[in-house]
């Protein structure tokens, strides 16, 4: 019982405290710092926003796949060298997305190619937490398989786009940024850097805004990097215009043509308002190879709302051919921030719960029928709360005579309280099944927007 408060304590007061054992040997069952309860409010916040992510994924003709939340120990290790397998440590056995989750399953299954899939799916990071950045959430991810040209990520970003405009988010609330990591392989390839600091360069330029520039420049400096070179990397990952990083690099570069096309596509899929050329994206993880973008808020208050880019040369890495893929990933807790933020216009849903029916037996004896009745309605697709009041039958005793009250008095009273729990569910209709009216095979049907009220054969109900 103790425990039972504590958790109910957390459900209405959040998830701030962590598991420990007090002196008493009582047990703290918050859950463990990062993660979080859903109780049935927060659930059909969930429900809803997987529900948009799926729409969003059926209407760009994506196929959704899924795959075991257990990885082994070795794939991870593969990936040695990012900042973010520091995660790993604790929790290592569970799916942590590293690695594009559809990417795992591609590598072990044939298939032909050019493919879509998409995943929701939780994932877990041992994380410092900020505000919407947890050790545990949930993400959707979209990846193409086998499409090497920009289209493809002009098909990510409309996704992207549909969803916000789903949510009712518009494009002066958030906004998407994007470059190309061809971009800092230009500036390496003109100061003569070496390829094997690629990887570690985009590591610390993603830390760009998180850090001051003489961080940056130091933690650059640290990988043996002249500083000539690491003056010539911050000019032009600070560069906002496309035409500017054109004029920098020359036409003829890899990276500008991709970010031209990106941007002509964008205007055609009729999305160009929401995204924004920030050279400055180079994104956290190693794997990418091609245009990265993510979302943020354009109040600035948030992390990445979403992220993703092209990723090539993933597949080697797992022993397989190289084949061109791209895909984002979008978490389920910035989002909602985004919402909660969003939540003075209106946006947030209140997702009531939703029942059809309750169906209720004003005497004990009536219960059978009751339960024919509530089945007979759920094979008929309605949602149904077979309700009983256990106290009906204690009416008749706490009523003695002289205080005895009559059967429709005892009718009043359970209704009463059967109303009341209608309004709190959120139910369409009240059916009373009642001595009178069932000896005629009979049931009364309360509408309980209109107040209207009739009787109905029980068989006839629909
Ligand atoms: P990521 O940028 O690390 O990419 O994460 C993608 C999104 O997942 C973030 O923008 C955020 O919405 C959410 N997210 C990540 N970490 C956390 C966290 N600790 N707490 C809450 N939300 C979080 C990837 O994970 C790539 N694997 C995505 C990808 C798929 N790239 C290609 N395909």
């Amino acid at each position: 019982r103790h425990s039972r408060r504590r958790l109910f304590s957390t459900l209405t007061h959040g998830d701030t405290a962590s598991t420990h054992c007090d002196g008493d040997g009582v047990v703290d069952v918050n859950p463990p710092r990062g993660t979080r309860d859903f109780p049935p409010e927060d659930m059909r916040l969930r429900t809803w926003l997987f529900d948009q992510f799926r729409e969003v994924s059926r209407l760009m003709a994506f196929e959704e796949v899924d795959f075991p939340v257990l990885e082994s120990e070795a794939l991870f290790i593969r990936k040695a060298g990012e900042e973010i397998t520091q995660q790993v440590s604790s929790i290592f056995f569970l799916y942590l997305p590293f690695s594009p989750p559809s990417l795992l399953l591609f590598s072990r299954k044939s298939v032909s190619l050019p493919l879509k899939w998409f995943t929701i799916g939780q994932c877990w990071r041992y994380e410092r937490m900020t505000r919407g950045r947890r050790r545990e959430h949930y993400q959707w991810n979209m990846d193409i398989f086998g499409v090497p040209k920009v289209r493809a990520e002009a098909e990510l970003l409309q996704a992207i786009v549909l969803l916000f405009q789903r949510l009712g988010i518009t494009s002066s609330d958030v906004g998407i940024r994007v470059s190309s990591r061809k971009v800092l392989q230009a500036v390496l390839n003109m100061y003569s850097i070496p390829e094997h600091l690629f990887a570690q360069v985009c590591v610390i330029v993603d830390k760009l805004g998180k850090l001051t520039r003489e961080e940056i420049e130091k933690e650059l400096m640290s990988t043996g990097l002249s500083s000539e070179a690491v003056r010539g990397i911050i000019e032009v990952l600070s560069l906002k215009s496309l035409s500017k990083l054109e004029e920098v690099l020359g036409s003829g570069v890899e990276a500008v043509a991709d970010l031209k096309k990106l941007f002509s596509f964008a205007e055609q899929y009729d999305y160009a308002d929401w995204i924004c050329f920030d050279a400055s994206v180079v994104r956290g993880l190693a794997y990418y190879t091609g245009i990265v973008f993510e979302a943020f808020d354009r109040e600035g208050n948030l992390r990445a709302i979403c992220g993703g880019g092209r990723y090539d040369r993933l597949l080697s890495t797992f022993g397989s051919e190289d084949i061109p893929a791209c895909g984002f990933g979008f978490g389920d807790a910035v989002i909602v921030e985004v919402c909660h933020l969003l939540k003075e216009k209106g946006l947030l849903p209140d997702i009531p719960r939703q029942i059809d029916d309750i169906v209720f037996p004003l005497d004990e004896e009536l219960e059978g029928p009751a339960s024919s009745i509530a089945s007979s309605l759920r094979k008929k697709g309605r949602a149904v709360d077979l309700v009983e009041d256990k106290r009906l039958k204690w009416y008749k005793y706490y009523f003695f005579p002289p205080f005895y009250i009559s059967v429709t008095e005892i009718s009043l009273l359970a209704t009463t309280r059967v109303f009341k729990h209608a309004e709190r569910i959120n139910a369409s209709r009240l059916i009373l099944v009642g001595n009178s009216e069932w000896e005629r095979g009979m049931v009364r049907v309360k509408i309980l927007s209109t107040r209207e009220e009739f009787e109905v054969k029980a068989g006839e109900l629909e």
